[in-house]
């Protein structure tokens, strides 16, 4: 599915990204453009990669997105 509209990224492109070793939300920005226009994206986008990051580091704590917030953190 589109995650951003704005830049045309899916959330398989966050999965690959971060398959491939991105790890920070400003990485993600950089490399696929997500959540740099409008910026409606940027928690659905957060969520996915904290996802893909839980899948991709099972051994590290779960990784918790905070509603109205910019900040991931790790629980
Ligand atoms: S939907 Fe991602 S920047 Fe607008």
């Amino acid at each position: 599915m589109y995650v951003c509209v704005c830049k045309a990224v899916t959330d398989h492109q966050i999965r690959c990204a971060v398959r491939d070793g991105i790890i920070s939300f400003r990485e993600l920005r950089m490399e696929l453009g997500v959540a740099t226009c409008c910026g409606r994206c940027a928690p659905t986008a957060k969520q996915v990669m904290a996802e893909a990051l839980g899948d991709e580091f099972p051994e590290r704590p779960k990784a918790v997105v905070l509603p109205r917030s910019r900040a991931c953190a790790f629980a």
